[in-house]
This record gives structure tokens, C-alpha cells and sequence, in this order.
């Protein structure tokens, strides 16, 4: 576990096998309550770095009429994503082994996804990892099909607020490959893997949900 994610309330804590985070727990309502105007009932989201599954099992459970499909490239962080959903009922599946930077990841997901969502990911990841997962989305959803992404994001450039500007520099002094992800930067990519940017949502705590759509 980085220094980094263990100063920004992002390190998982143990409960047995159920580990959490902080801030998981603390914008999983906030992040449900956008995700209800989005998704309807009847409907498949796809969930790229779940991490712990505190997300997941609580969006499972809250809004049991729609279809979630965690996934994590990480054996831990299934193995707990596992435990939060093992008392819920059939609306969730077992975590998938997907990581958005491997060759065709896309293809190890069977089933209908209508909605794709990534939570605190693009900035723990290389900068690559946008491409892969906007490619892989475009081919998994239907047209007008959602990739949302959640997070603290890079405007012009700019972080917004100096918690989002020493969590960046600290995320890039862990790893130089890491750091807050520019909103220009996914427009633009997310646009030559043919998925429009609809709209910036701001959450709490200088965090943004990013909502793209298959054109
Ligand atoms: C900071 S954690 C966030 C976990 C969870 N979404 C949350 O907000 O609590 C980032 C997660 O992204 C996963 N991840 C990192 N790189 C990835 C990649 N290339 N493809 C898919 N997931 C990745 C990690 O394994 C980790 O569980």
C-alpha cells in the first residue's frame, strides 16, 4: 500500500476479509445518488477497479433493480469484493479479472453492459490506462451507452484547491506515472475511441464525476 493512498483515506482497512476505505464510504451515496439518474432499472454497469467492493456491494444493495459487475485486476482486492457481495443476492456477480491496460481486456467480459463506471482509478494508474479503458468501453456498450468516472481531475491543467494539488504531488512522487488526469486529456482521447463527453458533475470534497457516452 503507497503512502499516498494511506494519507488520502484511500487505504484499505481490514474487517476481516471486508476491507474498506474512508473515502469509499464516504462518497458511495453521493456517487449512488448521480449513478439513479443515469441507469435504469433493468440495466448492467460494469465497474473497472472496484478495490475493496465497498462501492459495489453498497450499489448493489441500494439499487437492486440494476445489474453490477465489479472487477479488479488485483487478487486481494476481489478476494474482498467477494466477501462484501457474498450476502447479497443476484443482482451482483463475482469480480472479474480485468486490467484496462492489457491487449483486448474487453474480451474477457461476456454479457450485456449497458453502463461503465470507474471509481478513484485513472489517477493510481498510467496515463495509458484512459485509452484502454475509453477503447475497451466503446467496444463493450451500445450506442448512447455511459462511461462515468469519478475522482479528483485536472481542469486546464489546473487541480482544483490545494488538496487536490498536494494529493497530485504526492501521488507523483510515489510514482511518476501516476497523478490527477486532465479533463482535456479524456475529452480528447475519450473522443477518438469514439465516446463523447456529456458532462462534469462536481461532487464533494473537489471531486468530479466525468460522464462520457458512446457516440
Ligand atoms: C485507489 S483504488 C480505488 C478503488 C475503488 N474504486 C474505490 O474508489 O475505493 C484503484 C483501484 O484501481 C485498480 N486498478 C489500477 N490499475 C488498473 C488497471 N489498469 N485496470 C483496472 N483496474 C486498475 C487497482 O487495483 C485498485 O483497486
Amino acid at each position: 500500500m503507497t503512502t499516498a493512498r494511506r494519507n488520502s483515506g484511500m487505504a484499505p482497512v481490514s474487517a476481516g476479509e471486508r476491507l474498506h476505505t474512508p473515502a469509499a464510504l464516504n462518497n458511495r451515496e453521493p456517487i449512488l445518488r448521480v449513478l439513479r439518474r443515469l441507469v435504469e432499472a433493468g440495466q448492467s454497469v460494469l465497474e473497472i477497479g472496484s478495490g475493496t467492493g465497498v462501492h459495489v456491494a453498497y450499489f448493489a444493495r441500494e439499487y437492486p433493480e440494476v445489474h453490477w459487475r465489479p472487477s479488479d485486476p488485483d487478487g486481494a482486492m476481489r478476494a474482498s469484493v467477494s466477501a462484501w457481495c457474498s450476502d447479497l443476492g443476484k443482482n451482483v456477480d463475482p469480480p472479474l479479472d480485468l486490467d484496462v491496460r492489457a491487449v483486448a481486456w474487453w474480451q474477457g467480459v461476456a454479457g450485456p453492459v449497458d453502463a461503465v463506471l470507474s471509481i478513484n482509478m485513472l489517477h493510481v494508474a498510467p496515463p495509458d490506462a484512459f485509452a484502454g479503458l475509453a477503447g475497451g468501453s466503446a467496444r463493450l456498450l451500445p450506442p448512447g451507452g455511459l462511461l462515468a468516472l469519478y475522482g479528483p481531475f485536472r481542469f486546464n491543467g489546473q487541480c482544483c484547491g490545494t488538496g487536490n494539488k498536494r494529493f497530485d504531488a504526492m501521488l507523483r512522487g510515489q510514482n511518476a506515472a501516476w497523478g490527477l488526469r486532465d479533463l482535456n486529456d479524456i475529452a480528447a482521447q475519450g473522443a477518438a475511441a469514439g465516446l463523447g463527453l456529456e458532462r462534469v458533475v462536481d461532487m464533494p470534497a473537489g471531486n468530479h464525476m466525468l460522464l462520457l457516452r458512446r457516440r
